[in-house]
This record gives structure tokens, C-alpha cells and sequence, in this order.
């Protein structure tokens, strides 16, 4: 069955932006001219998803307008013949989003659990708004390749600095079925360092299929008492594969300061309105500190 649907679950608190995401969605922050989201949505439309639902929570009504159409401004950009501010805004409009409302925070596994209507029996693919990927393929075209060969559930994996790992869910390898492709003996939410099973560290796409809802409904709160998505897939794993895909292109961690900050440079430096001034800038500042 083709992979037509995405979910982009962005119903969390943000915390490690406060007091930024007070009132702000974590993933309406821009980097450069564009709220991280939209990067996202584009990777999607990239990778030919055809619908996307948006799990959004309380305070995140600006993901939606953002995605809707204003006429007012369309047409005073029109009347000012700035076509090129006109297509960009246009683009943003350009898919199908739907929305729906997690009302409490309880996790990542229960916030996919939300598309459970939406997603019906099809295979879909989750994609989290705190990684911006870029690789030639797109890494969720990569997972929808990787579906056609496999049929199976198959999650973007990527080797992390052993120190980190206790941040995300981490996979325990077996063998290589195909180069890149892992089968997996288990998923582990958050290890400690020196218990976990790898450096393979799960990045923020997935593609899943609907059987996983069956593990989330009954899925009980793990790592932070959050119902963990890890766990729902580890316990899937015991019923049907589910394999490790290696992403080996750039990820963009833009969910904590630092990694914004840094992406933000980096995708400042190439942006053609900005990239010369912010080179010599950054080359000026530089030389003032020691
Ligand atoms: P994170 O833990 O990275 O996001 O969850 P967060 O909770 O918003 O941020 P911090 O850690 O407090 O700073 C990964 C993704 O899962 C979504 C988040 O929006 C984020 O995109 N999520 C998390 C939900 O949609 N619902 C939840 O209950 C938890």
C-alpha cells in the first residue's frame, strides 16, 4: 500500500524555549524567514504526502493560520506587484493540513495515538517539527523507499556522540538485512550512557503501520511518566519488523537554544538576502573575541 499520510505531532509545551513558547508555538519560531514547521510541511510535499494531519494543543491556533490563506495581504501584494513575497506567501497554502487537538500533553506516543481516525489502516509516516533534515532524498522519501522493499514499519536512525545518548530512544542493532537498513532486537527510550545498546539514536521521522495503534492504546507512561512512542514501538516489534534506516545526510536539531541558534547561522549564511553581510559579520565579530 503507497504511504499517502503524515502526522506532525506539535501539541508540546516547548519548555525548553521559555518563556519564549509561553504564548508562542515552539514551531512557529522562524529560522531566517520561515517557522521551522513550514520546513517540515516541505520535506512532506517533497516526498510526495499527499495529507498531513497537524496534532496541535492549546496556545497553537497560529500553526493554522499560518497555513491558511489571507486574502487581504494577497491582494496588497498583488496591487504592489511584489509577485515574488506573493509566491512565497501563496506556497504556504499549498497542501492539504488538517488539525486536531491533543488536550493534554502526555506524550509523543499519545499524541500520534490522536491520528488514529485520520490514519485508518493505511501506513503513514511521523515526522517531528525539532528536525529540519536535508539530504538529495528527502529522509521521509528515503523511509517510503525503504517501505516498498520492506512493507515494515521503519525508522530513521543516525549515529549520535556516545554522551548523548541519554536524550533519545536508541535502537539495539542486529544485522544489516540490506547496508543502512537494520533489523532491530529492541528500542530503548532515553538509556543511561553506559547502558545503552548503541550510538544509533532515533531522529524524528517514522514510518509506521497502523498496527502500532493497537501498542498505543494500550501503551502506559515510561521515560519522563510520558506515554513514549519508543516503547509502543519496541513492543511492535515483538508482533510484526520493524527496521532502522541510517540517515547519513545533515540533521538539523532545532528543538533545544544552541541547535537553533546554530542552524539559524548556518541557514543565514546561505540565504541570498543575508548570507553576505552575515559572513562579514560574523568574520568582524570573530576577531573581537578571544
Ligand atoms: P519534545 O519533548 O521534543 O517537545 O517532543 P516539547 O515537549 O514540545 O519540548 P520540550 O522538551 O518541553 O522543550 C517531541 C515532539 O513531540 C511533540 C512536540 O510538539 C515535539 O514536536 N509532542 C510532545 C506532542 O505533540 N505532544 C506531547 O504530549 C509531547
Amino acid at each position: 500500500m503507497k504511504v499517502r499520510k503524515a502526522v506532525i505531532p506539535a501539541a508540546g509545551l516547548g519548555t525548553r524555549f521559555l518563556p519564549a513558547t509561553k504564548a508562542l508555538a515552539k514551531e512557529m519560531l522562524p529560522i531566517i524567514d520561515k517557522p521551522t514547521i513550514q520546513y517540515i510541511v516541505e520535506e512532506a510535499k517533497k516526498s510526495g504526502i499527499e495529507d498531513i494531519l497537524v496534532v496541535t494543543g492549546k496556545g497553537k491556533r497560529p500553526i493554522e493560520d499560518h497555513f491558511d490563506s489571507v486574502p487581504e495581504l494577497e491582494q496588497n501584494l498583488k496591487d504592489k506587484g511584489k509577485t515574488d513575497l506573493l509566491k512565497l506567501v501563496e506556497q504556504t497554502t499549498d497542501i492539504n493540513l488538517y488539525f486536531i487537538r491533543q488536550s493534554h500533553p502526555r506524550g509523543l506516543g499519545d499524541a500520534v495515538l490522536m491520528a488514529k481516525d485520520f490514519v485508518g489502516d493505511e501506513p503513514f509516516v511521523v515526522m517531528l517539527g525539532d528536525d529540519i533534515m536535508e539530504d538529495k532524498v528527502p529522509l521521509t522519501k528515503q523511509l517510503m523507499q525503504r517501505y516498498e522493499d520492506t512493507h515494515a514499519s521503519t525508522l530513521a536512525v543516525m549515529k549520535v556522540p556516545h554522551q548523548e545518548v541519554n536524550k533519545y530512544g536508541v535502537i539495539d542493532p542486529a544485522a544489516q538485512t540490506k547496508p543502512g537498513l537494520y533489523d532491530v532486537k529492541r528500542f530503548v527510550e532515553k538509556p543511561d550512557v553506559d547502558k545503552a545498546p548503541s550510538d544509533l539514536a532515533i531522529i524524528g521521522r517514522y514510518l509506521l503501520t497502523p498496527e502500532i495503534f493497537q501498542m498505543l492504546e494500550t501503551q502506559k507512561p515510561g521515560a519522563g511518566n510520558e506515554v513514549q512512542l519508543t516503547d509502543a514501538i519496541d513492543r511492535l516489534n515483538k508482533i510484526q519488523r520493524v527496521f532502522a534506516h541510517e540517515f547519513k545526510g545533515d540533521r538539523f536539531d532545532v528543538g533545544y537554544k544552541f541547535g537553533y541558534l546554530k542552524t539559524s547561522i548556518e541557514f543565514g549564511l546561505r540565504h541570498p538576502e543575508v548570507k553576505d553581510e552575515l559572513r562579514a559579520y560574523i568574520k568582524d565579530l570573530s576577531k573581537k573575541i578571544k
